[in-house]
């Protein structure tokens, strides 16, 4: 009942301190629904606070917009950025692979934001997806890329507005999520606070280069996408801190299964560790060490509904507390491991992580650096000979002309200590 009623009392409170600022917005307005969220958790166990990401190192500071996803190859790792960028930042320093950015373009809804970057094994391209304009294949060597899919296209009846990640199946098919019918990402904060099921998630075929709609009316605000072992889809349902398991198998088809719930933030990419187990970032933090106003109000679609009305978009974010933080989960959804930045200073508003031979590199659309970390020793999770050479050269430390013969000598010792040991 206390708690009640500060929570009133914050939502009133900030109401009349803002009511000058704000008095509409310019998007259609939420329809807000109740919805139960489980108290949430404890930071213990797995989940205990660290600094690790706090004192992580900064790779290529100033030298990218924001991080959103990332993609690595032996020699390569490609990183998408906030403005439709896409680089290798195994390389001193980062090399531009590709602008998606048309010349001339105005502002974000023409230029483009980045959201999910993926191999297409097939022919060993890209993919990029752009939240505003649609689906991108993109040559890993000479950039040259063009638009499989358009935002312009309707998918069952309307255009998707905000087009978030994607996945790409066994078969070849791309399954993609659409987060809201009407708030695209510029709005994302109005989606957790309308709290309908208004998202979907879609299926592109790039032989065909048809894209239909493959589920709807199931989440509210459908995120980060990963394939499991079986081939069932994970689905990050951000707003709700959970993430679902989606059958695509033909005799439960589409059929939803909790994986894991009550987490300690909102989830945005899932990506596998090529463990066995998953990456989530999350772009907000909730646990009992911190208020957050989607808990609070999750009950109460009046303060929802005022709060639409009369707060700032700005002020509303702020009412988050910065704190970054990732979990690692196995394969049945339990947490098993936690990467926190408690003062949210160096990270906070984490895209995705990004595993590769034993090193994490970890993107936030709003920081213009990524965190790397190389899994400790007593982890038993060996840094690569790749992975060593992609970090000697992110860090001008090895030039390309020696890439070849440091291979080679690491190589041969790996091997020397195989056959003694
Ligand atoms: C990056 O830019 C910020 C702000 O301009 C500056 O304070 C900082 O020293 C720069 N960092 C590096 C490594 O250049
Ligand atoms: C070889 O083994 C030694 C001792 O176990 C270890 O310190 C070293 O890192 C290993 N070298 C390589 C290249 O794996």
């Amino acid at each position: 009942m206390a708690d009640y009623r500060r929570t009133i009392l914050q939502t009133l409170v900030i109401a009349v301190y803002t009511l000058t600022a704000s008095l509409s917005q310019n998007v259609p307005p939420i329809q807000p629904v109740s919805y139960n969220l489980p108290v949430p958790p404890v930071l213990m166990g797995p989940m205990a606070a660290n600094n690790v990401l706090t004192d992580g190192e900064r790779v290529h500071p100033n030298q990218t917009k924001g991080v959103t996803s990332m993609v690595s190859t032996p020699d390569n790792l490609f990183a998408s950025t906030v403005d439709s960028k896409i680089y290798d930042m195994a390389r001193c320093p980062p090399r531009l692979i590709a602008n998606l950015a048309a010349p001339g373009c105005v502002g974000k809804y023409q230029c483009g934001q980045l959201t999910s970057l993926r191999l297409y094994p097939a022919n060993g391209h890209l993919l990029a997806l752009d939240t505003f304009r649609g689906l991108f294949m993109v040559h890993p060597v000479t950039g040259s890329y063009r638009l499989l899919f358009s935002t312009n296209t309707p998918v069952n009846g309307r255009r998707p507005v905000h087009l978030n990640d994607m996945v790409v199946t066994s078969s070849g098919v791309v399954i993609l999520s659409d987060s809201s019918d009407v708030y695209s990402i510029d709005y994302d904060t109005y989606i957790c606070m309308d709290g309908r099921n208004t998202g979907r998630l879609m299926i592109f075929d790039p032989r065909t280069l048809r894209m239909s709609e493959l589920q709807k009316g199931q989440f509210n605000f459908p995120n980060g996408l990963e394939l499991t072992p079986e081939g069932d889809l994970l689905v990050a349902e951000t707003c709700r801190a959970a993430i679902h398991r989606v059958s695509l198998q033909r005799n439960s088809w589409l059929r939803v299964e909790p994986f894991s719930l009550n987490l300690p933030g909102l989830p945005d990419n899932i990506r596998s560790s090529g463990r066995g187990t998953y990456w989530v970032a999350m772009s907000y933090a909730r646990h009992s060490g911190i208020s957050n106003p989607l808990d609070q109000n999750s009950r109460i679609p009046n303060h929802r509904a005022m709060g639409f009305r009369y707060v700032s978009l700005k002020e509303l974010r702020n009412l988050f507390t910065k704190w970054g933080i990732v979990v690692e989960l196995d394969k049945a959804g339990a947490i098993v491991g936690s990467l926190h930045d408690p003062t949210g200073n160096t990270l906070s508003m984490i895209t995705e992580v990004n595993e590769f031979g034993g090193v994490l590199n970890i993107g936030s659309h709003i920081a213009n650096y990524m965190i790397r970390f190389v899994l400790p020793a007593e982890t038993g999770i060996k840094t690569s000979v790749d992975s060593f050479l992609q970090i000697k050269r992110s860090r001008c430390e090895l030039p390309d002309s020696k890439v070849a013969e440091v291979r080679r000598q690491l190589l041969q010792k790996e091997q020397a200590n195989t056959t003694l040991h």
